[in-house]
């Protein structure tokens, strides 16, 4: 497969471990995790692979300015505030609303890797994030925008990709997996793998757990990221046209909760049985959402106990102490 250029940023391929004990104490799947948390880069995350891509754009374009968005505690800013600092570019992130009493988790983060942080306050972070691009551009310099999530076509490749290592991983480990279980909000993560499904022979489903969108909205949004993708790839209306990929879109919206970042029982309880079976640390946001989510659905027999699950790890632990009021 050819891929566009990527700047080399993380640390691949990551792990699939076996989560025996969680599986034990769910009683039944075998549960295996994808250490997507370990991409590197500033504590990792399912944004390096996006930012190989994005970063090498940038690059080619002379840009010398990353500009990004996201919400306080965003873990793709803080991953894009790493990725400029390891290439040398400068990096401002839009963080949705005013500054908290305390600079926890990721915001403190964003604020070693030396990112300029500006708050949206009562309007919306696209729009401040463009009057800053008007505003760099008029100082000199070259700005590049890199949208939420770093969910662009080009960004979705990374996610093709990933899908493509460990299709390559489970057929080496002999481990043949019937369902994927992914966190998706901008959508590039799951588009990504969509798309790599269709092209690298990977049999089983892949199930989006929605943290922010109704189903609809959010397929809509993975269609389109994984076509503009194949197109990039050249692959489109060859092994991948727009019928076979809707078909592989599965999304479950029931665990929306109170919302975006709003954490609940599910998410406070899977983070918990997570870390006390595995000593593992998954996020408040969007891994405790969807291994919370995966939980249920295990416990209510929706996902069969003969079932062989992959979930994917995408990282976010690093905001765990910006939401210390809301997990102790
Ligand atoms: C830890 C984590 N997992 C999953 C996601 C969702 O990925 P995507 O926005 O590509 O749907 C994000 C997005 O910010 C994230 O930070």
């Amino acid at each position: 497969m050819k891929y566009p250029t990527r700047v080399p940023l993380g640390h691949f391929p990551t792990r699939i471990e076996k989560l025996e004990r969680l599986g034990g104490h769910l009683g039944g799947p075998e549960i295996y995790i994808k250490r997507d948390d370990q991409t590197g880069l500033a504590t990792g995350g399912n944004k390096v692979r996006k930012l190989e891509f994005l970063v090498a754009d940038a690059l080619a374009q002379h840009c010398d300015h990353l500009v990004t968005l996201g919400g306080p505690q965003s873990n793709h800013c803080r991953q894009t505030a790493a990725a400029a600092a390891k290439v040398g570019l400068a990096c401002s992130v839009v963080l949705r609303g005013d500054p908290p009493g305390r600079c926890l988790g990721n915001l403190l983060l964003d604020e070693l890797l030396g990112a300029q942080i500006q708050w949206s306050g009562g309007r919306s972070r696209e729009e401040v994030a463009e009057e800053l691009m008007v505003q760099l551009r008029a100082e000199g310099k070259r700005p590049y925008l890199v949208p939420l999530g770093g969910s662009t076509a080009l960004g979705t490749l990374g996610y093709a990709a990933a899908m493509q290592e460990t299709t390559a991983q489970l057929e080496e480990l002999n481990i043949p997996i019937d369902l994927m279980v992914v966190a998706s909000s901008s959508a590039g993560t799951q588009a990504g793998l969509v798309l790599g499904e269709a092209l690298f022979g990977y049999r089983g489903r892949v199930l989006g757990i929605s943290i922010d969108s109704a189903a609809a909205e959010l397929a809509r949004r993975v269609q389109e990221l994984a076509l503009g993708a194949a197109a990039l790839l050249g692959v489109r209306g060859d092994h991948v046209e727009a019928g076979s990929l809707m078909s592989k879109i599965d999304i479950n919206a029931d665990y929306l909760g109170g919302g975006y970042a709003v954490v609940g029982p599910l998410e406070r309880d899977a983070i918990r049985t997570v870390a006390r079976t595995e000593g593992l640390l998954l996020d408040p946001v969007y891994t405790g959402r969807a291994m919370g989510a995966c939980m249920d659905l295990i416990l209510q027999g929706a996902i069969g106990k003969g079932q062989r699950v992959l979930f994917w790890h995408t990282g976010g632990a690093a905001a765990l102490s910006g939401f210390y009021d809301d997990l102790l």
